[in-house]
C-alpha cells in the first residue's frame, strides 16, 4: 500500500482528479469504456467538483464512462434528499457528459426478496465491462469502505448489510436524528474492490487520523476492512496532513 500526503484535501483532490482524467482519456484513445468505482459521502465531493471543472474548462468527456456506485441505503427513494443517487447527480452527473444508460447505483426500492438476486447482477455487470478500472474510496471511522463495516469478509460479496452504530450516528445528521436513519445498505462487496485495477482511497482531517493509522500500519483484520487494502498491489491510500498525523 502506498500512502500520499498532500498539503491539503483541495490539492489532493486535483491530484486524483488529474488521474482519473488522464485514465478516461487514455481509455478514450483505445476505443475502451472507462470502468469508475464511485463513491458518496463528503470525502469525494471535492473531487467530483474538479471533474466537473475538467469537463466544462478543459473539454474532459465523460461518453466512454460507465459507472458503479459503492452503495445505497436501504429502503431509498433514488429521489429522496439523502439518496446517493441524487448526491451523485447533483455533484456530478448532471453536470458531465456521462450517458445515463452507463450510470449503475444500486437499487435502494426493491422488495427485499429481490434483493439478493439484485446484487449478483451487479457484480456480473462489473464483470461483463471487464472489472472496475479505477474505484474511488471515502473510509468509515470505524474502517468501512463501501458499508463494509467490521466484520466484514475479504471475499464478502455485494450484499444487504446492517449498518453499524457508529454509522448510523456520523449520518444521523442528514437524517435529522439516529430514529429516521436507514439501519440498512445495499454494498459493493470486499470482493469486488478488492478485484478493482486501481484503488484510490481519500481521507481528509483529524477525525480520520486513528483509522487511517490503523488501516496502513495496524494488522489486516477484518475489524478494519480497509486493512484489507494492504494486499492490493496498486492500492493508494490520498490523505491530508491532519489525516496523515498518526502516521509513524
Ligand atoms: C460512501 C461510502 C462510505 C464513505 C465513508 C466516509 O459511498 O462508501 O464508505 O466513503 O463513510 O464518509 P465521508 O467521506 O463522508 O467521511
Amino acid at each position: 500500500i502506498e500512502t500520499v500526503v498532500f498539503e491539503n484535501s483541495s490539492t489532493a483532490s486535483k491530484a486524483v482528479a488529474k488521474e482519473m482524467a488522464d485514465l478516461i482519456r487514455v481509455k478514450q484513445a483505445q476505443k475502451q469504456p472507462c470502468i469508475l468505482g464511485l463513491a458518496t459521502g463528503s470525502s469525494p465531493k471535492s473531487l467530483y467538483a474538479e471533474l466537473v471543472r475538467m469537463h466544462k474548462e478543459e473539454g474532459l468527456s465523460f461518453r466512454n464512462v460507465v459507472s458503479f456506485n459503492l452503495d445505497e441505503y436501504y429502503p431509498m427513494e433514488p429521489d429522496s434528499v439523502n439518496s446517493y443517487v441524487r448526491f451523485m447527480k447533483e455533484l456530478l452527473f448532471n453536470h458531465v457528459d456521462i450517458l445515463p444508460e452507463n450510470i449503475h447505483i444500486p437499487d435502494g426500492t426493491l422488495p427485499k426478496e429481490e434483493i439478493a438476486n439484485y446484487c449478483n447482477q451487479y457484480e456480473a455487470k462489473i464483470k461483463a465491462v471487464g472489472g472496475i478500472d479505477l474505484q474511488i474510496l471515502g473510509i468509515g471511522g470505524n474502517g468501512h469502505i463501501g458499508f463494509n463495516e467490521s466484520g466484514s469478509l475479504q471475499n464478502s460479496k455485494t450484499r444487504l448489510v446492517a449498518l453499524d452504530h457508529i454509522t448510523r450516528v456520523a449520518a444521523s445528521g442528514d437524517f435529522g436524528g439516529l430514529s429516521n436513519t436507514p439501519r440498512t445498505a445495499i454494498t459493493l462487496g470486499v470482493k469486488k474492490i478488492m478485484e478493482a485495477k486501481r484503488v484510490i482511497l481519500m481521507a481528509w482531517g483529524e477525525r480520520k487520523a486513528k483509522i487511517i493509522n490503523a488501516s496502513v500500519e495496524g494488522p489486516v483484520t477484518n475489524q478494519v476492512p480497509a486493512s484489507f487494502l494492504q494486499e492490493h498491489n496498486n492500492a493508494t491510500f490520498i490523505i491530508d496532513q491532519e489525516a496523515s498525523s498518526k502516521l509513524t
